[in-house]
């Protein structure tokens, strides 16, 4: 960590800073098997292994934000999986602070976040069972391209430094967990319907024709009150897909 850009948390957070990694998920998972709380952020200069969704890799090197932030929502179990679009949410406030107004910021189902109409984020939610109780902890793992993306992607990637200038690591973090905290809070205030609303309204490619990994084609026409989407066949009959990921075709 560079001495000039520690992170600043808000309160019930607690940084656990890293030079490298294998994964911060990792890194995570085995911080609660210890009995860490609530609200650590673990935060890796780079990863070795680091995971996408899929079983894909997350190619890690210095320079880009690699964090795990260990959560144990008061919300039932069955709503758990919002966190996804919660995070997201989260992601596109803090990558926004650094954009310029014009470059839009928007959402790919489930959870990826793309600036300018390429890949500048993912998420990664792993869970984990608390030791010694029956509640569940999230490791909610997220990358941002700060200063490279990949070239060999299936999907375009981006990076804050290709749009406006980079921020430091550390102070983008700083403006990820606050944002993620307010997220939060509001969601288990509010209810998930103001965050499906909100990833609507910034939801990329609504109307136009995908591909899920299920193999099934449509017209993205929505999102569901559980965070499935909703694509529409050409017999106007919806399918709900709760899991898996798309292509704009
Ligand atoms: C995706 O878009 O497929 C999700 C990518 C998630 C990457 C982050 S980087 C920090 C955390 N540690 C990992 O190994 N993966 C997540």
């Amino acid at each position: 960590m560079i001495q000039s850009d520690i992170p600043i948390l808000p309160p019930g957070y607690r940084l656990i800073a890293r030079d490298e990694v294998g994964s911060t998920n990792d890194e995570g998972r085995a911080l609660i098997a210890a009995g860490v709380a609530q609200g650590a952020v673990v935060w890796a200069e780079n990863q070795t292994s680091g995971r996408g969704r899929q079983g894909r890799e997350w190619v890690s090197p210095p320079g880009n934000l690699y964090s795990s932030i260990i959560l144990h929502p008061a919300v039932e179990p069955a709503r758990l999986s919002e966190i996804a679009f919660v995070a997201a949410l989260a992601v596109r406030d803090a990558v926004s602070e650094y954009l310029p107004p014009e470059v839009p910021v928007q959402f790919k189902w489930p959870n990826d976040v793309m600036a300018a109409g390429r890949k500048i984020a993912g998420i990664l939610i792993e869970t984990e069972r608390l030791p010694d109780e029956a509640r569940t902890a999230l490791i909610v793992g997220i990358g941002i391209n700060i200063v490279s993306a990949p070239k060999e992607t299936d999907y375009p990637a981006t990076s804050i430094s290709a749009l406006a200038r980079a921020p430091k690591v550390g102070r983008l973090l700083s403006a990820l967990v606050a944002a993620l905290d307010r997220r939060i809070d509001l969601w288990i205030r509010n209810g998930f319907e103001a965050i499906r609303r909100e990833w609507m309204r910034h939801a990329y490619g609504v109307g136009g024709q995908v591909k899920a990994s299920n193999g099934i084609t449509g017209i993205f026409s929505g999102l569901d009150d559980n965070g499935a989407i909703i694509i529409a066949l050409t017999d106007g009959e919806k399918r709900h897909l709760v899991s898996g990921s798309v292509r704009y075709l």
